[in-house]
């Protein structure tokens, strides 16, 4: 299939690795198990439960992205995104990858006059200070991304950045640096958004934050700066579209799903490791790690039991994790499934000069070039690890563009509902992340929250 991201799963069968699935089980037990998957997942859809398989075909929406960033692009030099978790993630993941690097330290005229993009999440005062320091109040906007909004960590940012700019704009004309994506009905940032006329752009009641990449939450930003939102949709509708199959060896998501829970539930290879070969997706393992591990993270079941449960999600980077986390993946313990990203067509490439004839450690480098390097030392690492019987599995991008882009994210997204699925638990909460945010609320005294006493239990401190 042209242009299309494709799953090589031979390294995750048991005829390749120590105690693996073997394959006839992708024809029977398994695949009678995804059917049964499969149907409680497109019954979900129907229900109008799982909202972000919608966004691709949400076109209203996408039009008044595309308007908003163009006004926004023409405004502003710098735009500066305030979200946490699955409200960051997923723009830091579409900035880098098809953006590229050293976005922000191009020159106007490279960025072809797009603006910059800072896409911050942590509100560490070192970080935010910084970044304040060296952006023009007048040439600046902020979009606010919270879905609760509520979420302190970005409800502080924003109370620091409007103070920041109205101490530098006219009153009135300070709202017009704002824009915030948020709930389309409920929450503090829609209420101030109505009372002063802020621009908005809703987060589906239905998709939560780390569903919501392809929401206006990743599109907005992806927008302002160029990215054509319509081909990121079209990549995930092709997706959707190839996981609309309840055979399990047809559908990508489904296979995914079904080896990795296979592995951790049967063979103890709870840790999940994604390692793509290219600096462009590092980001995209951070936010698959936050969906795999707040999704999947859990102790309720669906049928009313109660077991923790749950993979371990690890991101790493090829090549250079080959020279950190490689010695223990080969030959640590048998916990683990590595998940490969690669790439068939890098785009720029950087040929390796022939020189040194004499020196045969440097010479063989020579005429090859740094992205056919990266891409031999993803197919060497893969064959090594399954030469000591270690599973792993390669996505293969065609390219990274929008198009490509759009169909990985959604296809780790159903692989998500449907490994909930499999281990009986709802992947789309996080009671879990509740307890501290309550703490926090009462720590810094919000009205009605509970303050808890710091005293229990003893610290106990080494001094
Ligand atoms: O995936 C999730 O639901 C969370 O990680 C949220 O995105 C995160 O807690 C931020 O929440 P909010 O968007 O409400 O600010």
């Amino acid at each position: 299939m042209m242009d299309a991201v494709r799953l090589d799963y031979g390294n995750l069968m048991a005829t390749r690795t120590n105690g693996g699935v073997a394959p006839d089980r992708l024809s029977s037990d398994l695949a009678e198990r995804f059917r049964a998957v499969h149907a409680a997942v497109e019954a979900q859809r129907a229900e109008g439960v799982l909202g972000f398989l919608d966004l691709p075909y949400a076109a209203d929406t996408v039009d008044r992205v595309v308007e908003l960033a163009d006004g926004f692009a023409q405004w502003f030099e710098d735009v500066v995104v305030l979200g946490i978790g699955g409200s960051g993630l997923g723009a830091m993941a579409l900035k880098e990858a098809l953006l590229g690097p050293f976005w922000n330290a191009r020159s106007d005229e490279e960025r072809e006059h797009f603006p910059r993009l800072h896409v911050v999440d942590n509100p560490d005062p070192h970080t935010f200070g910084a970044l304040l320091d060296r952006l023009d109040p007048a040439r600046t906007m902020f979009n606010v991304v919270s879905k609760s909004g509520a979420t302190a960590e970005t409800m502080a940012q924003y109370l620091v950045a409007r103070a920041w700019i109205e101490s530098a704009v006219d009153g009135d004309k300070a709202r017009g640096h704002f824009l915030f994506t948020t709930d389309p009905a409920r929450g503090a940032l829609r209420q101030i958004g109505e009372a002063e006329d802020i621009p908005m752009l809703p987060i589906p009641e239905n998709v939560g934050g780390r569903f919501s990449v392809l929401s206006p939450v990743g599109l907005l930003p992806a927008a302002v700066c160029g990215v054509d939102p319509k081909e990121l949709l079209a990549g995930a509708a092709m997706m959707d579209e190839r996981c609309r199959s309840d055979a399990l060896e047809r559908n990508p998501a489904g296979i995914l799903a079904s080896l990795l829970h296979a592995y951790d539930q049967e063979a103890g290879r709870h840790i999940h490791v994604m390692m793509p070969y290219a600096d462009r997706l590092r980001p995209v393992g951070l936010w698959f790690q936050q969906l795999w591990a707040e999704s999947l993270g859990k102790t309720e079941r669906l049928d009313g039991g109660s077991r923790p449960t749950g993979p371990t999600p690890v991101a790493a980077l090829g090549a250079t994790d080959q020279h950190s986390l490689l010695q223990l993946l080969m030959e640590g313990p048998h916990d683990k499934v590595v998940l490969f990203v690669g790439v068939e067509d890098v785009g720029l490439d950087v040929p390796i000069p022939e020189r040194h004839p004499g020196i045969p450690s440097l010479a063989y480098l020579g005429g090859h070039s740094l992205g056919h390097l990266l891409d031999v030392e993803r197919s060497a690492t893969a064959e090594a690890l399954r030469r000591e019987g270690r599973p792993n599995g390669t996505l293969l991008l065609p390219r990274v563009d929008a198009h490509a882009l759009g169909q990985l994210l959604m296809l780790l997204q159903i692989a998500t509902v449907y490994a909930g699925a499999l281990y009986d638990l709802n992947p789309l909460d996080q009671p879990g992340v509740e307890l501290g945010k309550r703490l926090t609320y009462g720590l810094l005294g919000r009205e009605g929250a509970e303050r808890p006493s710091m005293e229990e239990p003893d610290p106990a401190w080494i001094l």
